[in-house]
């Protein structure tokens, strides 16, 4: 498929808006990936792309053709859901070519596609087994091997690897991307795992209630997340958002302020005028611990848990009221119960507007003696 178009989808159950108004474009061959929290209308959207559920209002264009009446088979779009329906009296070989054998396509051709994606996904050892004879990580490549023996316009894929172990999920993973490099064709693909979409997409669509919060590649979605909630989204652990004011009048110095503490920032924000309730966030790998007596801000709390996760520890600490998450390589140097200083340097710190939780641009204007 050489683009996707959505414009303004909206898809009502009764009371209930699963879709609000989504509208999106892709460029061609793209690896969309449509994240969010649970029930903020992925596979709603999804199965409006497929012809599945017809939308309340708005239209889908695909290569610029307005598809949204025409039924799934018309789309020459394939689905892999994430409970996958194996045939099970079928051999892999069987399941891999039925859907070709349905639409009468001759036998040798269907026997040259089954070989060229069973060794894609390496299944060739696997062809005379059936379904019950597979582990589940087999089987789901299986189900995604018959959505390729078709070789459709684009693949539409639900959650596909919610059911792998960790290992099989990141190989799958990296399967999934020389695929899309091999196949030139557009991926659509939900989940709510921020892994999934920062390791293959090449767009990302946000979503949340129903909207896309924002849109971009998986970098300017980390980098610079549109809102708090993005923000609060990626990254494992999320951003710390922490509850700040910016000085009145020409003077926009950061100051943290919570229950139990008042931080002044050494920063001046150039920021929008008229707000100041803010969060300030920073990212867990952005927060760095240092000596008491270091010259520069710094934000002191006590160290509650430290998780070792091989080769990085995140440290949870408390400051105040306020918790924050510290990452950092093995060993991190924190010990529970200890105090501790972290900094921060001005160019990680992100700024929001605390009431419309929305991105804030700033300029930091460090103090000239810390200026580095
Ligand atoms: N057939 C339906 N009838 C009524 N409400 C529905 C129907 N399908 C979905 N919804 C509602 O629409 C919203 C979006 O559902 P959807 O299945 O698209 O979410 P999702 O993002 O795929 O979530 P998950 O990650 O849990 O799969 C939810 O509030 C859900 O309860
Ligand atoms: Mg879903």
């Amino acid at each position: 498929m050489a683009t996707l178009e959505l414009d303004g989808i909206v898809r009502r159950f009764g009371d209930t808006t699963a879709v609000a108004d989504v509208s999106l474009a892709t460029e061609r061959n793209e690896f969309l990936v449509l994240l969010g929290p649970s029930g903020c209308g992925k596979t709603t959207l999804l199965r409006m792309i497929a012809g599945l559920l017809p939308p309340s209002e708005g239209r889908i264009l695909v290569d610029g053709r307005d598809v949204t009446a025409l039924p799934p088979r018309e789309r020459d779009l394939a689905m892999v859901f994430q409970n996958y329906a194996l045939y099970p009296h079928l051999t892999v070989e069987r399941n891999l070519g039925f859907g070709l054998s349905v639409r009468k396509t001759g036998k040798q051709e269907i026997r040259r596609r089954v070989d060229e994606v069973a060794e894609l996904l390496d299944l060739g050892h696997l062809l005379r087994r059936r379904p019950k004879e597979l582990s589940g990580g087999q089987r789901q490549r299986v189900a995604l091997g018959r959505a390729m023996v078709r070789e459709p316009m684009a693949f539409l894929m639900d959650e596909p690897l919610s059911n792998l172990d960790a290992k099989l999920r990141s190989s799958t993973r990296t399967r999934l991307i020389s695929l899309h490099r091999r196949l030139d064709t557009t991926f659509v693909y939900v989940t709510h795992d921020q892994v999934d979409a920062m390791t293959m997409a090449t767009k990302v669509a946000v979503l949340h209630q129903g909207r896309v919060e924002q849109v971009g590649t998986p970098v300017e979605i980390y980098d610079e997340p549109a809102s708090s909630f993005v923000a609060g989204f990626m990254g494992a652990p999320p951003m710390n958002l922490l509850p700040a004011e910016l000085g009145t009048g020409p003077d926009h110095r950061i100051v943290l302020r919570a229950s139990g503490i008042e931080v002044e920032l050494p920063y001046r924000a150039a920021a929008e005028p008229g707000v100041r309730e803010v969060l300030l966030g920073v990212r867990p790998e952005h927060l760095v611990p240092v000596p008491d007596d270091h010259v520069g801000p710094v934000l002191r709390g006590r160290v509650d848990i430290v998780e070792n996760l091989g080769n990085e520890e995140i440290a949870q600490v408390e400051i105040g009221d306020l918790r924050v998450s510290v990452r950092g390589a093995r060993p991190i140097h924190l010990a529970p119960g200890e105090l501790t200083a972290l900094t921060m340097r001005p160019e990680h710190i992100h700024l929001f507007a605390r009431q419309s939780g929305l991105r804030l641009t700033w300029e930091p204007e460090p103090a000239p003696a810390l200026a580095s």
